[in-house]
């Protein structure tokens, strides 16, 4: 893991949106694994601002997202196919046949997972994973439990993430119980992962994905056995792990 401490939050936006960038610009037809949720949203933006300037080319790259709420449609606000197009898609141009998410409202929840799995395979797996992290250490929103689903599944929501993303909705009731999430092996898979967290709300989580016991009751300490994952986080997202010594922070 190599880890980079950004000041605040727009300067981990602007080295995670860097190493993207870097990313697209050496291999164009890139496959990028994406992230929902509040921490990407700066990136993305500095990554529309380098399209309008003509210094990024989205229109060879694939884009897979990590999660999807159950129940909602493309359509609805809340979903995560809404706010991909909102805070990025619909800003660059990326071809729409080459983004990717889970259809929320399948019918056939086990066909849709087995679809899914299908299609990151097809895709060649993915080139860049962007993740963020829970403040349990879920990625993608692989909960922390006894063991973690390898593929594409449906997930019941801990309360300690529906109560996390209850501040996108009216309130905690109207959260999605269950959501659909790629899996552990199409992340640990991904050639490179890139994992952002800023706040201390995030410093248990990034003390236990960096420094703590590799256990599927914090599923971001997995990534310890990837050997290409860069984390990009703030001072107060990487207080915690700053205290250990053995931790190399650039
Ligand atoms: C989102 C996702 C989640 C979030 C995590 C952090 O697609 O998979 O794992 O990255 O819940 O969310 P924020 O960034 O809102 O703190």
């Amino acid at each position: 893991m190599r880890i980079y401490k950004a000041k605040n939050e727009e300067e981990m936006s602007r080295k995670a949106a860097n190493i993207i960038s870097a990313q697209i610009i050496l291999k164009p037809d890139s496959v990028l694994g994406l992230a929902t949720g509040s921490t990407p949203i700066g990136t993305y933006r500095q990554l529309i601002e380098w399209y309008e300037k003509g210094d990024l080319d989205f229109s060879q790259v694939t884009a897979v997202n990590l999660d999807e709420y159950q129940g909602l449609s493309a359509e609805h606000e809340q979903s995560y196919a809404y706010f991909m197009r909102k805070n990025l898609f619909d800003h660059v141009n990326i071809r729409a046949d080459h983004t990717y998410i889970e259809n929320g409202v399948a019918e056939d929840a086990a066909a849709e997972c087995r679809r899914y799995t299908d299609l990151i395979k097809s895709l060649g797996g993915i080139d860049l994973q962007l993740l963020g992290i829970g403040a349990n250490a879920h990625i993608g929103f692989n909960e922390p439990g006894e063991a973690l689903e390898k593929d594409t599944h449906l997930v019941k929501l801990s309360e300690r993430t529906i109560q996390a993303n209850a501040r996108f909705f009216t309130d905690a009731d109207a959260v999605p119980k269950y959501a659909f999430t790629m899996g552990i092996k199409a992340i640990m898979q991904a050639r490179c992962i890139v994992l952002l967290a800023n706040g201390e709300a995030k410093a248990d989580a990034m003390y236990e994905c960096i420094c703590g016991h590799i256990t599927a009751m914090a599923p971001a300490s997995l990534l310890q056995l990837h050997n290409n994952v860069f984390v990009v986080a703030d001072e107060a997202a990487l207080s915690k792990v700053e205290a250990d010594a053995d931790v190399e922070i650039l």
